[in-house]
């Protein structure tokens, strides 16, 4: 086998076998293919696209590249979720400790931010002392002891899928559904959660900018997990404005203790009960989602999710003293408001500009190892659908340098658009899928 006939068959829009894949992906892996060729061939599939079969071993071929994970022996069911990647996307942060109270263990493998979007190991960060890189001992003795473990991916997972994603960020191949499905389940199930849910999030702020792309996307990701032998589920959740308020790694974090204490946004705590109730209804730990929500409402309001919280973050070495005071966790030395340039009704909030923002102001990174500032970022006042007055502040910047704020706040002015009479905001969650699990 020769990888220039493999390039050549997907450039001609042909399927390739399963042996051809997994000749490629293992000779990339190894070295043996270089950088150009894998390149080439990741353009082909973005242009000819790839079967779900194709789709399906591309994902094994790159999850069996590294170390799999097998979770069972600690429990019959271990919950994972995965977000597609989003502006003030705080709900793993919530929905772990959530789950794991109602006595469903969860182990998840998150990721950094890169670029507008966040994620959820910068965050656990901004908590002094929280440790993210477990071994892989380490990770299952904490599931066995805890019922709850959030660390970052190890190198050891899907290293395929690492080089791959690498190469797909420089050579403008990232949006093609078959290489984000794989790249994501990829990891998943070499993670060995037994019970995914994804978080597929649609709208400016997000990968998937049409309700058709996430349906698609989803789909593909529910059919790969099942061949894997795992149970899937998707929520298709609205990115056209960041969820809650806050973006940026302290701020998110502040918020969901805000959400878990029986505080904070409505949206947040909303999308958290949709998303932890799906995974319980995924375990056939509640009958349907009705439940599973209702169930997960309690475990707010009683307190034990904020028990399981405090037991998770301390357990993995972060300070205790600081979730009970949060005002605690990294502070940003410049605080300004950002004056609403007229009257009106909130139209759109440009997601994708307020991400950007967050990571001039250097909450996020441009570059894989970019550092980053835990304290910074950006609050929200105003949401889609909002009446507001001239001057009134539409957000609060959090910044550490005067140049960057400045940028921050040039880059925000076209973010809004207006309304003079009251616009019906996005709904939160477009879809369940499968559709049985919604009722
Ligand atoms: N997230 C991933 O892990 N991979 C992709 O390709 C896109 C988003």
């Amino acid at each position: 086998m020769r990888a220039v006939d493999i390039i050549a068959k997907k450039r001609d829009g042909l399927e390739l076998s399963t042996a051809e894949i997994e000749f490629f992906v293992r000779g990339y892996a190894e070295g043996h293919i270089p950088d150009y060729q894998a390149a080439a061939w990741c353009m082909a599939v973005l242009l000819r696209g790839m079967s779900a079969r194709e789709t399906t071993d591309l994902t094994l071929a790159m999850a069996r590249s590294g170390k799999v994970l097998d979770l069972r022996a600690v429990a019959e069911w271990v919950l994972d979720k995965h977000s597609t990647g989003g502006v003030g996307d705080k709900t793993t942060l919530v929905v772990a400790p959530l789950v794991a109270s109602a006595g469903v263990p969860v182990g998840k493998m998150s990721g950094r931010g890169l670029g507008f979007s966040g994620g959820t190991i910068d965050k656990l960060e901004s908590i002094p002392g929280y440790r993210v890189a477990l071994s892989h001992a380490q990770f299952i003795r904490q599931l066995r002891e805890h019922g709850i473990v959030v660390a970052a991916q190890s190198a050891d997972l899907a290293p395929a899928d690492g080089k791959f994603y690498a190469l797909r960020d420089v050579t403008a191949t990232v949006e093609s559904i078959p290489l984000i499905a794989s790249s994501i389940m990829s990891k998943k199930i070499a993670a060995g959660a037994t019970g995914i849910v994804l978080d597929v999030k649609v709208g400016r702020g997000a990968f998937m900018k049409t309700l058709e792309m996430a349906r698609e996307l989803a789909q593909l990701m529910i059919a790969i997990g099942q061949a894997a032998g795992r149970r899937v589920a998707a929520v298709l959740a609205d990115m056209n404005q960041p969820l809650g308020q806050a973006v940026g790694n302290a701020l998110e974090v502040h918020e969901a203790i805000r959400v878990l204490r029986g505080e904070g946004p409505a949206d947040v705590r909303d999308h958290c009960l949709t998303v932890g109730a799906l995974m319980l209804a995924l375990a056939g730990h509640v009958a349907n989602l009705e439940a599973g929500r209702a169930l997960l409402a309690r475990q707010l309001e009683s307190g034990a999710a904020w028990h399981t919280f405090v037991t998770w973050i301390t357990a993995q070495g972060g300070a205790a003293t600081v979730l009970e005071h949060p005002e605690r966790l990294p502070q940003a030395a410049l605080i300004e408001p950002l004056p609403a340039p007229r009257a009106g009704y909130l139209a759109a909030i440009d997601a994708q500009v307020i991400g950007q923002a967050s990571v001039v102001l250097g909450a996020g990174r441009e570059k894989k190892d970019d550092p980053i500032d835990h304290a910074v970022g950006i609050v929200l006042h105003k949401k889609i659908g909002d009446a507001v007055e001239r001057g009134e502040a539409l957000l609060t910047l959090y910044a550490n340098h005067a140049d960057r704020l400045a940028a921050a706040r040039e880059l925000l002015r076209d973010a809004w658009q207006w309304s003079d009479s009251p616009p019906s905001p996005p709904p939160h969650l477009y879809e369940i899928i499968p559709a049985e699990l919604a009722t």
